[in-house]
């Protein structure tokens, strides 16, 4: 063990001076099992998912244990599938990494092992990514001129927050939720109107047809602060939603309401944080960053403040890969984040 960790560290050594880096990104906290080949930290070379939404659809949500047996099954696959469309060999890859939080324990322990095990076959160094780096470097693929410092708004369906990325392997927490995620008040609000899990696509498909009419009764408690709560909205719109029975319901109203509601939360603390840290760039990252609405407030809010917006592509905003295959480049360049082989999932944020 010890001669492979001597070995892994003076490739890592040797990668600082290095000029092309090929890392192969390893991502399996929630549902999708996610191999990736990135090229010097923005040019995707394969990004294969292998997604289990179909499998946990009839739950209504994630079942972590169905999860990680689904994890086990596929990602030999999804490696082999990753390598084969890049063009590579597991020979030309320089370093790995992988997320090992936050996230469901027993699904980052299934891809944590399948990468300790190869780092050790190969004599490779293993990096490890905090998800919220990741999702924070998809941006980096889908604006390869971006640069820290900016403001984040990190939006996804196991975390929110505002972040201040004052480089890429730094950052400080300006405001984080007390209670939900943005992205599980969206997917409970959708399983409350008989929406197919994950929710936040079908909500925002569904409120494209619906008005803003509804206010629900909602205590917003946090004031001024950049900290945000979404368990009050979403009991609210249960609440309204159970209460209904025996009236009309129209469930494109509840999805718009809803959606106003949230986006605009979203948007008035993001651009605060832009006004208290002085940064004229904001970044958008996690799931939720798929949403129309929300892309499309942001949008005018930055336009207004003179403030440049960046987003990730479509297919970079939920779980995959090559963001942490991004991620862990980035700390190869800094010289940080070399994991030994004693490296354990974190289920709660690491940042
Ligand atoms: O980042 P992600 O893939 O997983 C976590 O790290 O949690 O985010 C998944 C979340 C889910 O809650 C899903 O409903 C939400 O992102 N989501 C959306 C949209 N697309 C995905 N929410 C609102 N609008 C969307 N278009
Ligand atoms: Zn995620």
């Amino acid at each position: 063990m010890e001669r492979y960790f001597d070995l892994a560290k003076a490739k890592f050594e040797a990668l600082k001076t290095k000029e092309d880096i090929l890392v192969l990104g390893i991502e399996s906290s929630c549902d999708e099992t996610a191999v990736a080949v990135v090229k010097n930290g923005r040019e995707v070379l394969s990004n294969i998912v292998s997604s289990q939404i179909d499998i946990h659809k009839r739950f209504g949500g994630v079942v972590p244990e169905v999860a990680s047996r689904n994890h086990v099954l596929a990602i030999e696959n999804v490696l082999n599938e990753a390598l084969k469309e890049a063009g590579v060999k597991l020979e030309d890859i320089d370093a790995i990494g992988v997320t090992y939080g936050a996230g469901l324990v027993g699904a980052l322990m299934v891809g944590v092992n399948f990468a300790k095990a190869l780092a050790y076959s190969l004599g490779l160094p293993l990096i490890a990514v905090s998800h919220i780096e990741g999702h924070i470097s998809a941006n980096y693929i889908s604006s390869p001129d971006l640069e820290p410092p900016f403001v984040c708004l990190l939006v996804s369906g196991g975390h929110t927050a505002l972040l201040e990325v004052k480089d890429f392997t730094e950052h400080k927490l300006l405001g984080t939720t007390v209670d939900d995620a943005v992205g599980e008040a969206f997917d409970k609000v959708a399983r409350v109107l008989g929406l197919e899990y994950p929710g936040g696509p079908n909500i925002d498909r569904l409120a494209k047809t619906g008005q803003n009419n509804i206010k629900f009764v909602n205590h917003e408690i946090l004031g001024g602060s950049l900290n945000f709560s979404f368990s009050g909205i979403k009991t609210a719109v249960i609440n309204y939603v159970n209460n209904r029975s025996g009236k009309v319901l129209n469930k494109a109203d509840v999805a718009r309401s809803f959606e106003e509601y949230v986006t605009g939360e979203l948007t008035s603390k993001a651009m605060s944080a832009l006004k208290q840290t002085g940064h004229k760039t904001l970044v958008v990252a996690g799931g939720v960053s798929a949403n129309s609405l929300l892309r499309e407030k942001l949008g005018s809010a930055c336009k207004e403040a003179g403030a440049r917006l960046f987003t990730p592509d479509l297919k970079l905003c939920t779980d995959n890969g090559a963001m942490i295959a991004s991620a862990a480049y980035f700390y190869i360049k800094k010289a940080k984040g070399l994991s030994g082989l004693s490296l354990t999932p974190k289920p709660t944020v690491v940042l």
